[in-house]
């Protein structure tokens, strides 16, 4: 089949406005074309390890967009993927089947629906929108499309946590009233701060005011573009940036969806000082309406981890590196088995990208589909608003909106 022929309009095509939007067919032998948007850290690992995956798993990385050029080059010659200033003009591509959303959180939701209304699959960045009423139009747009969302959450590419959900499902831990997981850190002087490149030169060769964009307009700040993590409208910090890797892994495990009620706290504890907006020490409790509270533990000033624990009435499970053990409450010592699950798969974006592959290639499931991204969101998200209120929150399950417990 020639490549026209190969092409085909994408079906539902009422739900997409442009009439640009183009989804390949992708056979079991065609070779996978890539589109990688946002060229920063992240990405480079992604390009590095979908460089590495181009034979094995026929595919290559067609094009490259950043807004920093000195990015933008260094991910072409890594890549040989063609450069371009404006991700549009990668999503205007025929040939290109699937994008790559490494943009920081502020930009993920604008980036993810332009590329499906192009008619492209994705792999996006966690989380998978910046707020809970852009990852609604996501979930809409994605069901409108039929397009194939792999939202980056690698750690669903390790299969301990749906094995773990095989043991709760059958009750084998009995009921599951608490879990705990933690994601700590430790530094000196001030925290999440990046290395700033001094050859970024805004307005000669990094667009800053598109950049900014989806929010406020301001003068450039070097910190804002490496550090981002650290500001309010760019990201939801720790909760935002961290614990949705977390939470996701026992959302997965425990078969939760939406929390009931949430409450977060924390402060800028260690790093008083800094310019920083987010805290520094940043804890959640979220009860479920299944009967679960899920608790959150994070520092950035120690790093002196927590045990990754789902605690049933009969067992306890514990999450290692190498999968997870079941442990017997000394009462039920006699009617429950001890567990030791060796796992499979692994925390790995090759992992990650490869299911998409095979989604696209063969209609395989998504290990983290828009759902997991939107059940991911609404924790991570009611945890910023409730530090940020100083308010216990609450999920308004029928309107699908926070409201104050
Ligand atoms: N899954 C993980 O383990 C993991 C780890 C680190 C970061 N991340 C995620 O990866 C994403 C990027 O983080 P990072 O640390 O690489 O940030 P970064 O700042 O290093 O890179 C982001 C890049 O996106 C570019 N960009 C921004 N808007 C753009 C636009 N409209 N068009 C083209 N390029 C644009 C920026 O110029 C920058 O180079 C975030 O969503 C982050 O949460 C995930």
């Amino acid at each position: 089949m020639d490549s026209v022929s190969r092409r085909t309009f994408l079906a539902g095509g009422a739900a997409l406005s442009t009439a640009k939007a183009y989804t390949r067919i992708v056979g079991a032998n065609d070779r996978i074309r890539i589109g990688v948007i946002g060229c920063g850290g992240m990405a480079t690992g992604h390009m590095h390890a979908l460089v590495k995956m181009r034979e094995a798993e026929n595919l290559e990385i067609a094009a490259v967009s950043d807004l920093y050029e000195k990015r933008l080059e260094k991910a072409s010659q890594l890549t040989g993927g063609k450069m371009q200033k404006d991700y549009k003009q990668i999503l205007d591509d025929k040939d290109v089947d699937y994008v790559l959303n490494a943009t920081p959180e502020h930009w993920h939701a604008r980036v993810i629906l332009d590329a499906l209304s192009a008619g492209k699959h994705l792999y996006s960045e966690k989380p998978m929108t910046y707020s809970i009423e852009e990852a609604k139009k996501v979930v809409a747009k994605v069901k409108a499309t039929g397009l194939k969302l792999q939202v980056g959450v690698q750690g669903m590419s390790d299969e301990s946590y749906e094995t773990a959900n095989q043991y709760v499902k059958e009750g084998y831990l009995g009921k599951v009233v608490l879990a705990q997981i933690d994601y700590s850190r430790n530094h000196k002087g001030d925290f999440w701060l990046y290395e700033e490149d001094p050859d970024a030169k805004p307005g000669v060769n990094l667009d800053w005011n598109t950049w900014l964009l989806p929010t406020k307009k301001r003068p450039y700040d070097a910190e804002r573009f490496f550090s981002w993590r650290r500001f309010w409208d760019y990201s939801g910090g720790i909760a935002t940036d961290l614990f949705v890797h977390r939470v996701t892994r026992i959302i997965r495990s425990l078969g939760l969806t939406f929390p009931e009620r949430v409450v977060a706290t924390g402060g800028k504890f260690e790093f008083s000082e800094s310019k920083a907006e987010i805290p520094d020490t940043f804890n959640m409790l979220l009860d479920y309406p299944e009967g679960v509270t899920v608790q959150l533990v994070s520092s950035m000033a120690n790093d002196t981890p927590v045990r990754h624990l789902l605690r049933g009435h009969k067992a306890t499970l514990e999450f290692t590196r190498t999968g997870f053990t079941i442990t017997p409450q000394k009462l039920y010592e006699n009617e429950v088995k001890p567990v030791v699950y060796e796992k499979k798969g692994a925390e790995d974006i090759s992992l990650h990208h490869k299911n998409l592959q095979a989604a696209i290639r063969k209609n395989e499931p998504l290990k983290c589909d828009c759902m997991m991204g939107y059940y991911g969101v609404v924790a991570a998200r009611m945890g910023v608003e409730s530090y940020r209120t100083r308010k216990y929150l609450a999920w308004d399950k029928a309107r699908e909106r926070v409201v104050h417990a």
